[in-house]
């Protein structure tokens, strides 16, 4: 029996997230650790999304090796490669079919309503047309295995919202092919922010000193990058949304202590921001530190991260490869 029907009862789950910059502590409240979380009922696929990486440009060397890094951060979160896929999507080229087929469907309009387009595009001399049908090749990743659910952060919805309709438009002309996805966006954490700019989200390409905690980063650089962190020039540590440094340090404190929101102002109640930002640091290493140890592992240990990658692509391979067929047939392909 196929991997799919064995579980075909469980609700399909489908993220990605693209092998550049560092991951960050957002990277991981906003997906990876909700998907260690539902693992157990959810019948998960987790993709390293090389193609959409290529969208700007890449260093080659710089690239691999992120490639690398990413999958075995995957790992070390505690995705466990035998109850989920784990794969590079650049393995299976059902993406990128699929993604050519679903530009035959989408007007360019939808593409160019995208925020993240305008946003990456904005006083940009030159895009490629990559980066504008980008959302095509999500849709195809979404749609070729016929995913329930996308846990994405809250800036991914739109493209989720995007493969959506794209679904709806060949469903309309072809009859029930594909199913309708949904993005599934965690209530805390959904968006952290930066700590150097509490107005701007913690980002993976944001190099600058403090502006990020890194899920590689040692505890003196986690220390520093907190002890740096913007706050405002008031004393009382409470949640209150119109103090974005702030709160978003205690939005980082309440994930990573499972401490509810009066139990934190209670224990900072007589406390000052240096407190907070020091106690916050030790909090968000001890997080990290099983992450970090199994990840150092399993880097040590030659071969076994490739073996994962390649039991990963059949799996996937094997939901992708009919569905691709299905869609060829029902246009007249092939
Ligand atoms: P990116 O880092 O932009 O490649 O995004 C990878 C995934 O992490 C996407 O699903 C994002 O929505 C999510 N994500 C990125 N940055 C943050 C953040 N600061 N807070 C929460 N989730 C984030
Ligand atoms: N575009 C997503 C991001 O930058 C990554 C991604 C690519 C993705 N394909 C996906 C996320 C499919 C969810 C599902 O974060």
């Amino acid at each position: 029996m196929s991997f799919d029907r064995l579980k075909i009862s469980k609700k399909r789950v489908f993220s990605g997230i693209q092998p550049s910059g560092n991951l960050h502590i957002g990277n991981f409240v906003g997906v990876l650790k909700q998907w260690v979380a539902s693992q157990e009922e959810k019948d998960n696929i987790f993709c390293i999304v090389d193609l959409h990486a290529i969208t700007v440009p890449q260093d080659p060397k710089e690239l691999k090796g992120k490639i690398r890094e990413l999958a075995g951060l995957y790992v070390a979160a505690g995705i466990d490669f035998q109850k989920s896929i784990i794969f590079v999507q650049s393995h299976i080229p059902a993406h990128t079919e699929l993604a050519w087929i679903l530009n035959c469907y989408t007007p360019i309009g939808w593409m160019l309503k995208m925020t993240q387009f305008k946003e990456k595009s904005e006083n940009k001399e030159s895009v490629s047309t990559g980066l504008l049908d980008y959302p095509a090749l999500m849709a195809a990743d979404i749609l070729l295995y016929d995913t329930d659910e996308v846990p994405v952060g809250e800036d991914q919805k739109q493209h989720v919202e995007l493969a959506r309709n794209i679904a709806q438009r060949f469903n309309n002309i072809y009859g029930p092919t594909f199913k309708l996805p949904e993005a599934v966006v965690p209530k805390v954490g959904a968006r952290i922010m930066g700590l150097d700019d509490p107005t701007v989200k913690m980002s993976k390409s944001n190099f600058k000193l403090g502006h990020a905690v890194h899920l590689l980063d040692s505890p003196e650089q986690i220390r520093a990058a907190f002890a740096r962190a913007t706050t405002d020039s008031l004393t009382e540590i409470r949640f209150d949304q119109s103090r974005p440094g702030l709160y978003n340090l205690l939005e980082i404190y309440e994930i990573f202590s499972g401490l509810t929101r009066p139990e934190i102002e209670s224990k900072f109640a007589d406390k000052n921001y240096s407190q907070l930002k020091e106690e916050l640091a030790e909090v968000v290493i001890a997080g990290l530190k099983p992450l970090q140890d199994k990840y150092h592992q399993l880097m040590g240990d030659p071969g076994t991260l490739e073996k994962i990658l390649a039991e990963g692509a059949e799996k996937a391979r094997q939901i992708a490869e009919p569905k691709l067929r299905e869609v060829k047939n029902k246009i007249g392909l092939g």
